[in-house]
């Protein structure tokens, strides 16, 4: 797959040169984007701690075998400075279709291309004949989805570390959009 990116928006055009699949050469490059938009953003929302079990509760080795199975699609955003990555989304489509990630270089954010990773996720999910999609949101996240037309369900906690401590216990939104 390869989404057309030729009229993007100005300020897109010097920065971002297509959107493609990604593929297990990508595991790398989306640990590192997806680190540096987690610290970029959740450091004034999120401790530390927070943000470290965040941050390691996906690494290198679980993108590289999500990246090989069926169960997770990945978009992947190329940037126009060859070999970088701007972003990336992902989404789990067995069982209730779920976007999984959604993350975007903190040195290209702003410029619309968290709205046209999600259009791209939400294109795939039609072409799969999925009609629906969640998002477990982060509160930094929530003002994007509700200004890309995704309604809120309700507030819940989730545990980012395996341990079940209390300091990395963080509130998230599950939003929900009809496709
Ligand atoms: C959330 C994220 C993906 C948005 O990507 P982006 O490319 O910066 O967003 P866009 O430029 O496409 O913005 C789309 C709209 O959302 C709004 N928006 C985006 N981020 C926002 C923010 N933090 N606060 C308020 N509004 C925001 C924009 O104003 C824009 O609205 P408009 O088109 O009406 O002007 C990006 O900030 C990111 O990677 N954040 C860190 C990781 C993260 O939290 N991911 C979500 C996990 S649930």
């Amino acid at each position: 797959m390869t989404i057309d990116v030729r009229e993007p928006a100005e300020s897109q055009e010097s920065t971002l040169r297509r959107f493609r699949k990604g593929s297990p050469p990508d595991a790398d490059a989306l640990c590192e984007v997806r680190e540096l938009a987690l610290r970029a953003t959740g450091v004034r929302t999120y401790t530390p701690r927070q943000l470290d079990a965040w941050v390691r509760s996906r690494d290198p080795a679980s993108f590289a075998s999500a990246l090989s199975g069926d169960d997770e699609i990945f978009i992947v955003a190329e940037d126009a400075d060859p070999g970088r990555l701007s972003g990336f989304a992902s989404v789990i489509i067995r069982g209730r279709p779920h976007l999984w990630s959604l993350y975007v270089h903190p040195s290209r954010q702003g410029r619309g291309i968290g709205r046209r990773l999600l259009g791209a996720a939400e294109a795939e999910c039609r072409a799969l004949r999925l009609n629906q999609l969640n998002v477990a949101a982060v509160l930094t996240a929530a003002t994007f989805y509700e200004a890309v037309g995704y309604r809120l369900v309700c507030e819940f906690y989730a545990d980012l570390s395996s341990g079940g401590s209390e300091a990395t216990l963080i509130t998230l939104k599950h939003y929900f959009k009809r496709l």
